[in-house]
């Protein structure tokens, strides 16, 4: 792993010591809700910071995406991510009870701790892009580093409450950056889904890490200025989807179109 990476792992203790989704718990993400349902049906997904894939697996299981990649800085996370992915595929058969008596294929939580998580069958031509076999996570720093899947092109990049995380590790030149990659990833007509933390939210981010602290001296964009720098870079105009999430998460959640 590289030196951001693994500065970036120092910063997680901080930050995920007490795992990201206890903060933000949803079994049905509220920000995933907001988007047109059409915009996922076949698409190629790439969902930058995946963190514990929950996202990535909502995406792959119940959106009708053909591809998902999660991507994560953090190998960490990356293999909760995949754990994650067994544990929806496991308890993702039915749920409910007729008169108390448990459906076939009912496989509780609770099974997951005793009995370890269902095994995933491989793939075959007719179900190898619905989930389980559509979703995959990779580490990497995706704003740094392209990977092989990138070549092929994405129709949807993903960036829920990142954009602080990259401007406040790299500064303005890598947050630059990371809009620029996902311009040139995407495809004519594809979509960035943008979740911007606001500009308020980095001072207590910035108090957990001096080096942090410095590069926040010299950050000039600030995010209220992301629409306009993502129209210069060719996408465009912001269509606002709606806000949504408690207290500090609540955010914008906006999606900028690359001309077709
Ligand atoms: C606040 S979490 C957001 C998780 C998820 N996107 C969500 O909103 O549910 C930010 C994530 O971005 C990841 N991250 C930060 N910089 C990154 C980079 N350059 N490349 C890939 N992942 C990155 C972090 O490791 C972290 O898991």
């Amino acid at each position: 792993m590289g030196e951001s990476a693994s500065s970036y792992s120092k910063l997680r203790t901080y930050l995920y010591a007490n795992r990201y989704y206890t903060k933000r718990p949803a079994v049905k993400d509220p920000r995933l809700a907001l988007l047109p349902p059409e915009l996922f049906c076949g698409a190629s997904v790439l969902d930058v910071g995946c963190n514990e894939g929950w996202v990535t697996c909502e995406i792959a299981q119940s959106w009708g995406a053909r591809r998902v990649l999660g991507v994560d800085i953090d190998e960490t996370l990356t293999r909760l991510a995949w754990k994650r992915k067994r544990t929806v595929w496991s308890t993702q058969g039915p749920t409910a009870a007729i008169d108390e008596k448990p459906l076939p294929g009912y496989f509780p939580t609770s099974f997951e701790h005793t009995f370890g998580p269902l095994p995933i069958p491989s793939a075959q031509p007719v179900d190898k892009h619905l989930f389980p076999h559509n979703a995959s996570f990779r580490t990497a720093d995706w704003t740094n580093n392209a990977i092989p899947q990138d070549a092929a092109g994405y129709d949807v990049v993903i960036a829920f409450s990142l954009t602080k995380w990259i401007h406040l590790n790299g500064g303005d030149d890598a947050l630059l950056r990371f809009f620029r990659r996902v311009y040139d990833v995407l495809t004519p007509g594809g979509s960035l889904v943008l979740e911007p933390q606001a500009w308020e939210t980095y001072a207590k981010a910035k108090r957990m890490d001096s080096r942090l602290r410095e590069n926040a001296k010299c950050l000039k964009l600030r995010p209220d200025d992301f629409g306009s720098l993502l129209q210069e870079m060719g996408f465009g105009a912001a269509q606002h989807v709606g806000t949504t999430g408690e207290g500090g998460f609540c955010r914008p959640v906006d999606i900028y179109k690359k001309p077709a």
